[in-house]
């Protein structure tokens, strides 16, 4: 296993290889896609799997196609989740919008196609296994898992009740269903599509399947609480503005104490989904008390 910076490394060093160059009348369509993959990131979600992948014994070249395709689409989600009619969102990654710089048909098709992309590149991957079913089996799966997480029941459903959610009652039901789908899912689309490009066993994709769930809903209640207590410079987006608009905000909720304490839970519980696995699998528990400690 590399540490979480070499994977981003190689990401980084990948990031806009599959940025398709559609010529001089649409050549401002390439250029707000690589605009907001560029201006930074985390990566948290290619790294994953990247990680997971070498994890289970597979080859992290066959993964990266994969692992920049859910950086397209989180990155999609998120142009499209700081547009005026969605966040209005001014400040991402530290840097203006999409839609500050490129203006909002501009950032709308920028998303479109940095979705279009990933779809293209997680179905066409397969069939450079033909030859080979078990592995071009392993491959259809991951693209399945990537597009339906990121879909119209996954990441999407979770963006709808979280919009929606803005004027309704905050049951912890609903604030779990936003948290679960509109975040959970894109962390645990990438952890199991990893798994499966090395054909890993239905054990080690449950096990996994409770640690990216936790570690996502983890996730999202952080950023709940950063809203709040957060330092604007280092996340890099304008905050305190889930009250504001009425968000489905753990924190705003259940409170500051209670959402840091379910942090906490949620983190023990994934660690724990891996303890059949000792410390081979300390890539992934150390990166679950770096996600509870972080600062942006
Ligand atoms: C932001 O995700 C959106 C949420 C799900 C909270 P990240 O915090 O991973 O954003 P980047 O990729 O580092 O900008
Ligand atoms: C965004 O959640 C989740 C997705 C983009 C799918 P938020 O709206 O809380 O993310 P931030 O706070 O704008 O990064
Ligand atoms: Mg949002
Ligand atoms: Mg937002
Ligand atoms: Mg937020």
């Amino acid at each position: 296993m590399r540490s979480f910076e070499e994977y981003k490394d190689i990401i980084n060093a990948h990031l806009t290889d599959l940025i398709a160059d559609a010529g001089p009348e649409a050549s401002v369509l390439a250029d707000a896609m690589r605009y907001s993959l560029e201006v930074g990131g985390k990566r948290l979600r290619p790294v994953l799997l990247l990680a997971s992948c070498e994890f289970a014994g597979g080859d992290i070249n066959e993964a990266l196609p994969y692992a920049l395709s859910v950086e397209y689409i989180h990155t999609y989600s998120l142009i499209h989740d700081d547009l005026p009619a969605m966040d209005n969102d001014d400040l991402r990654r530290g840097k203006p919008t999409n839609h500050k710089v490129y203006g909002e048909a501009m950032a709308i098709l920028a998303g479109d196609g940095l979705l279009s992309t990933a779809a293209e590149t997680v179905t066409s991957e397969p069939l450079k296994y033909s030859d080979d079913p078990f592995k071009m089996k392993n491959h259809i799966s991951a693209a399945h898992e990537i597009l339906s997480r990121a879909g119209a029941a996954g990441m999407i459903a979770g963006q709808t009740a979280d919009i929606l959610g803005e004027s309704l009652d905050p049951t912890p039901e609903l604030i779990r269903f936003i948290e679960l789908h509109k975040t959970a899912d894109l962390i645990t689309a990438p952890v199991r599509a990893g798994l499966m490009l090395a054909g890993a066993d239905d054990d080690m994709l449950d096990e996994f399947t409770v640690y990216a769930l936790d570690t996502g809903v983890a996730f999202q209640i952080l950023d709940d609480i950063l809203d709040i207590e957060g330092d604007q410079a280092l996340m890099g987006k304008t905050l305190g503005k889930d009250a504001e608009q009425g968000k489905c905000n753990y924190a705003y909720v259940h409170g500051l104490d209670a959402a840091k304490d379910e942090l906490h839970r949620l983190t023990v519980e994934a660690k724990a989904a891996l303890s059949a696995y000792g410390s081979d699998a300390e890539f992934f528990t150390e990166l679950a008390d770096s996600l509870e400690a972080r600062n942006n």
